[in-house]
């Protein structure tokens, strides 16, 4: 695996917040990067497409990209390469996002092509049988994330535990090479520390650090939270 990626891993996902486009973007990538160096906890972003280049340039913090489309070089007008992808200097691909969902053929041709480009593959879930089902595609990551708690603030970790702890043990028992994040609802230290008691490698985030008052202290305390 890519080593600017460790576990456990909290990957801040932008989405398409008005708090986290453009320079805003590349703010919040710098917060990461800091927050990083001062907990030791490895920290990405997951920008606009848009974004990509300006938040590399600016900072160490690992990019991934929100989606990629399964295509090729040529005719493909108003698609995601996975090859400009990788060459923007992304590290990885979210993949079949909960809100850019693919069905299952698309998600096994998305993880191959991010495999021969040399990105990390974090392909997203809603049920412990989508990961049961995705798991075959041997993708570096599954994120678990019940769609309806996302953006809620009521977390995944206390909400739905049985899919926390249910995805990790069916992915793992089908490939243990493959780690599980979680994410929907994540807002305190508290529910990081109860996903890794859970048995998930680092979790997936987004408004509750893109919307808070001081992302930086939020961050911050997500990361304390991961050696709790
Ligand atoms: O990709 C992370 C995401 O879907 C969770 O969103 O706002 O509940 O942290 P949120």
């Amino acid at each position: 695996m890519e080593s600017k990626i460790k576990f456990p891993l909290i990957v801040v996902n932008l989405k398409t917040y008005v708090e986290a486009m453009g320079e805003r973007a590349v703010k919040l990538a710098a917060i990461a990067e800091t927050v990083s160096k001062r907990t030791g906890v490895c920290i990405a972003v997951a920008p606009q497409t848009v974004d990509l280049r300006s938040v590399i340039a600016s900072t160490k913090t690992p990019v991934f990209s929100q989606h990629i489309d399964s295509v090729g070089y040529g005719k493909y007008t108003g698609h995601t390469l996975p090859e400009a992808i990788a060459d923007s200097g992304c590290v990885g691909t979210l993949i079949s996002h909960s809100e850019r969902r693919l069905g299952l053929d698309l998600i096994e041709a998305s993880v191959e092509r991010a495999r021969e480009v040399g990105l990390l593959q974090v392909v997203c879930v809603d049920t412990v049988e989508k990961g049961r089902a995705v798991a075959p595609f041997k993708p570096n990551i599954i994120a678990i994330e019940p769609p309806e708690l996302i953006g809620t603030g009521t977390p995944v970790s206390k909400a739905r535990p049985e899919v926390v702890s249910g995805a990790v043990e069916a992915v793992q028992s089908l490939d243990p090479n493959i780690k599980v994040l979680c994410g929907a609802g994540i807002t305190s230290g508290e529910d990081v520390a109860s996903a890794l008691k859970l048995g998930a490698e680092g979790v997936l985030v987004a408004s509750g650090v893109v919307k808070a008052d001081d992302p930086y202290s939020k961050l911050l305390e997500l990361a304390e939270a991961v050696s709790l």
